[in-house]
């Protein structure tokens, strides 16, 4: 089985992120035969017009997700813009993606009701997206939910091109990641980067202690009684622990602790379960990303031209 996965170096990496992706794919990471997880900074560009913001979005990205265990050994990592085959591929879908299939898509009109610029660029988003993922003959593909309309048009322009052309493309499986867990955010609401109520994962210790001791509560006094079911602070902390652990740790919201000092656990918790990483993305330099990024993409290339052959000969391009 071959797993794709790709990401926008976009924002800071939160505790959704966290547990809402990095962890299960870091899961299928494990079980699958060839990984493939690349930095998407040719899509970022439809959104990202200073060089110096880009730049340091990308390199951040890696270090995040290094960071976070995903390991070069396992998957494949590569910036998009490093194998030149994307955007060739990109190309020749667009000689088979119909006008009409690109107009329904949802993200597109969201984006440009949200202000960004409507560009040809992020008009053409999906067939970029769609030679992303056909490139490797990816079988499967995690997404979130507001993704799956892309990978359907991924499908579609698969199953074209294949019809006009011959056998050239695996049909790729999408895998919805239903959010087991939807992580809160601190109002309570689900957790985002466009809301504004994200705890962040790597950074300056001050901030993740603000943003904990900002959770919202409701009006109880310190010693009454307090419903770990209701409780932003539990359904944060139990992420971390063992079922046991969450059901001890449900017994002390029921008989009362503050939520002050609920809050201080929960940041200790935090501190510790992301030690590690935490130390891990302050060792990593800007070198130990490059040579990654670098190994990755010869890898990735060597791949993406194989195909490119086949796709070229059954255009007639040779
Ligand atoms: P954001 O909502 O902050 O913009 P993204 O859309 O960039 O986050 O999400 C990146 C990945 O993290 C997606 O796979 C998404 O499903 C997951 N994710 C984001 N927020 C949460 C959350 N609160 N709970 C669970 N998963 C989340
Ligand atoms: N559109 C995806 C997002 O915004 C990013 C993406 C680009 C992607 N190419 C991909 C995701 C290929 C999976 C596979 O999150």
């Amino acid at each position: 089985m071959k797993v794709l996965s790709a990401m926008q170096p976009s924002g800071t990496l939160h505790l959704g992120n966290y547990f809402g992706s990095m962890v299960p794919n870091r899961e299928l990471q494990e079980q699958s035969d060839a990984s493939y997880f690349f930095i998407v900074d040719l899509h970022a560009l439809t959104t990202v017009h200073d060089p110096a913001v880009l730049r340091a979005a990308r390199r951040d990205a890696v270090r995040d997700y290094l960071a976070a265990g995903f390991d070069p050994e396992k998957s494949i990592m590569f910036f998009q813009s490093a194998v030149l085959e994307h955007s060739e591929l990109m190309w020749i879908l667009s000689t088979v993606t119909p006008m009409g299939l690109l107009e329904r898509a949802v993200s597109y009109k969201d984006k440009v009701e949200k202000g960004i610029d409507a560009t040809a660029g992020l008009f053409t988003y999906p067939v970029l997206m769609a030679a992303d993922i056909l490139l490797y003959d990816a079988d499967l593909v995690p997404v979130g939910k507001d993704q799956k309309q892309h990978l359907e048009m991924t499908r579609d322009i698969a199953m074209k091109f294949n019809n006009i052309f011959g056998e050239t493309f695996t049909i790729p499986d999408v895998q919805i990641q239903e959010m087991v867990a939807v992580v809160p955010g601190t109002d309570g609401q689900k957790m985002s980067k466009s809301y504004g109520n994200t705890i962040p994962l790597f950074g300056d210790e001050k901030a993740i202690k603000k943003a904990i001791m900002g959770i919202v509560t409701d009006s109880k006094d310190m010693n009454d009684p307090k419903d770990p079911e209701t409780c932003v602070i539990y359904k944060i902390h139990q992420l971390f622990l063992s079922v046991d652990e969450a059901e001890a740790l449900a017994d002390e919201y029921r008989s009362g602790i503050a939520y002050g000092d609920a809050k201080k656990k929960l940041f200790e918790t935090y501190m510790d379960y992301f030690k590690d990483m935490r130390e891990k993305h302050a060792s990593i330099s800007d070198a130990d990303i490059d040579d990654v990024m670098e190994k990755g993409a010869e890898q990735a290339s060597a791949v993406a031209k194989a195909k490119m052959e086949q796709v070229k000969q059954a255009v007639g391009l040779i």
